[in-house]
């Protein structure tokens, strides 16, 4: 049985826990103000948010209700637009009226539920803030630009909020209905209903956000028996262990970006994260889900490789570590048993003399999967390269540590004529094809390119002294 609560309302259900949220709202409570546009987490028709207790604080985040099973949302509150609905339009959809953000109103929907759950974070309220909160969310009409001054607008009703929980706030304040003010109480009346237990079921799939395998096998999805790893707290949780840092593998993007001790150790990193899909997904996309779909062009996965990181499996009574360099073992094909699950991944920190660049084009900046990714962890001697590691996705069948270019690099000085060469041997070792984000040769340009790019920020520390 899943337990959650929709709006205002308790649910138990019975219905099959992969179903996706955006079905069982749409037809079996029959609140159609969700649309359904793509289906695969790309337009934010789907938007909805969700609701939970952390460190006693209740925090919302959005989310693509047309990826996510039932499953992830046992013990949580779900928000649709149903939910934020008052007596008249409230301010945020007032704000979209006044601003004439919508014509043909399909997207609407996605971008009021994007924009309240802005109003729900504890996000400084500034209209670059505000905007950021839908950059998931996909409009054909209207040009944005009416989207985004009501972004603004919104953005104003929250410069009053100081120290208030934002749920107690926008209650408060008349932004959302009275009742969030009353949902943190009940949120922890079903928490010691449920004594912290997951949904489970004897399973066959496993399943982390769900934002890979919902596009890769929808239908199957909704009828199979699943673990739910999204919110087990076992698999969560990033943390440093003398100079290791450590994540769960169910840390979600957002969590990365939001890490202080990722934050402290690569001061670049929310420029990366942009990068990566779009808000919804990055709230609910895992690490774990990044790496064991295998996809050649994950950007985590890239990230990782460069940092030479170490995985941990488990069968559920052992446990083994695996670089993750030995995992890929030919187009998604892995070197681990159908049994294991990934628990845990670590990496050592970057030291004083220890630089990290990761560079991404993609047909669109945001909300895109990478045509090359690649991602650099270059460490400095005095003028001398002591350790490189270049990693690239999308120009061969895995994700791929370069290491002949690597090993090429180690000890020389950072010139010209030696990026040069390094990258005429890169070309040596790359197998592009050319697809849907471009042509192989394309791809190689692309990578040549990108290490230039790598070598021009990342070294712009360690060459300023040697120039
Ligand atoms: C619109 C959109 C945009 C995207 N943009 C990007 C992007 O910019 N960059 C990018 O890299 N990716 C992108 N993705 C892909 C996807 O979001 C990421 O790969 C994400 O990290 C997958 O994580 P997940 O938890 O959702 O995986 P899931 O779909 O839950 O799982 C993926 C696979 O991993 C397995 N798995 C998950 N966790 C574990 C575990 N702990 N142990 C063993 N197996 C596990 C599952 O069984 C499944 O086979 C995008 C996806 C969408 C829909
Ligand atoms: S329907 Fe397009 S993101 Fe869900
Ligand atoms: S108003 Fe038509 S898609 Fe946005």
């Amino acid at each position: 049985m899943i337990k959650f609560i929709l709006n205002n309302k308790n649910i138990e259900t019975s219905a099959p826990p992969g179903m996706t949220l955006l079905d069982f709202v749409r037809y079996h409570q029959h609140l159609t103000g969700t649309k359904v546009g793509c289906n695969e987490g790309d337009c934010g028709a789907c938007t909805m948010l969700i609701g939970e207790l952390k460190n006693n604080e209740l925090q919302y985040s959005s989310l693509t209700s047309c990826l996510t099973p039932l499953g992830n949302v046992h013990g949580k509150h779900v928000v649709t637009i149903e939910g934020l609905n008052m007596e008249g339009l409230n301010p945020i959809q007032q704000a979209m009226y006044d601003e004439s953000a919508t014509q043909c109103g399909f997207c609407t929907p996605g971008f009021v539920v994007s924009l309240a759950g802005f109003c729900l974070s504890n996000k400084t309220a500034t209209a670059q803030n505000a905007v950021a909160h839908i950059d998931g969310n996909i409009c054909r009409c209207t040009g944005y630009k009416s989207i985004e001054r009501a972004a603004g607008k919104v953005a104003q009703l929250m410069q009053t909020r100081h120290q208030e929980e934002p749920a107690t706030f926008v209650a408060e304040q008349k932004i959302l209905p009275h009742w969030f003010a009353t949902i943190k109480q009940k949120l922890y009346a079903l928490q010691t209903e449920l004594n912290g237990q997951l949904h489970t079921t004897p399973a066959t799939e496993w399943v982390g956000g769900g934002t890979d395998v919902y596009v890769q096998k929808h239908d199957v999805m909704q009828s199979a028996d699943i673990r739910f790893l999204l919110h087990d707290e076992r698999l969560k949780g990033i943390t440093q262990k003398d100079n290791r840092c450590i994540i769960g593998a169910s840390a979600t993007v957002t969590e990365l970006s939001e890490s202080p001790v990722l934050q402290h150790y690569f001061p670049r990193l929310a420029e990366h994260i942009k990068l990566v899909s779009s808000t919804p997904i990055r709230n609910i996309a895992t690490v774990g889900g990044n790496l064991i779909n295998a996809s050649p062009i994950g950007d985590l996965t890239i990230f990782l490789l460069a940092l030479d990181a170490t995985l941990v499996f488990s069968n559920g009574e052992q446990t083994h570590e695996l670089p993750l360099r030995q995992l890929y073992k030919g187009y998604k094909t892995l070197d681990k048993q159908p049994e294991e699950h990934l628990e845990s991944i670590s990496f050592e920190l970057p030291g004083v003399n220890t630089y990290f660049n990761f560079e991404k084009v993609s047909k669109r900046t945001n909300l895109d999967i990478a045509s090359v990714n690649t991602a650099i962890c270059l460490t400095m001697q005095g003028d001398i390269i002591q350790h490189v590691r270049i990693s690239a996705g999308g120009v061969a069948p895995v994700p791929k540590l370069l290491d002949k270019t690597n090993a090429f690099l180690k000890g020389k000085l950072v010139t010209d004529p030696t990026i040069a060469e390094a990258i005429a041997i890169a070309q040596t070792e790359i197998s592009p094809i050319s697809d849907a984000r471009g042509t192989d040769e394309y791809k190689r340009l692309l990578l040549s390119q990108l290490i230039k790019a790598h070598f021009i920020t990342v070294a712009e520390n360690a060459i300023r002294y040697l120039l």
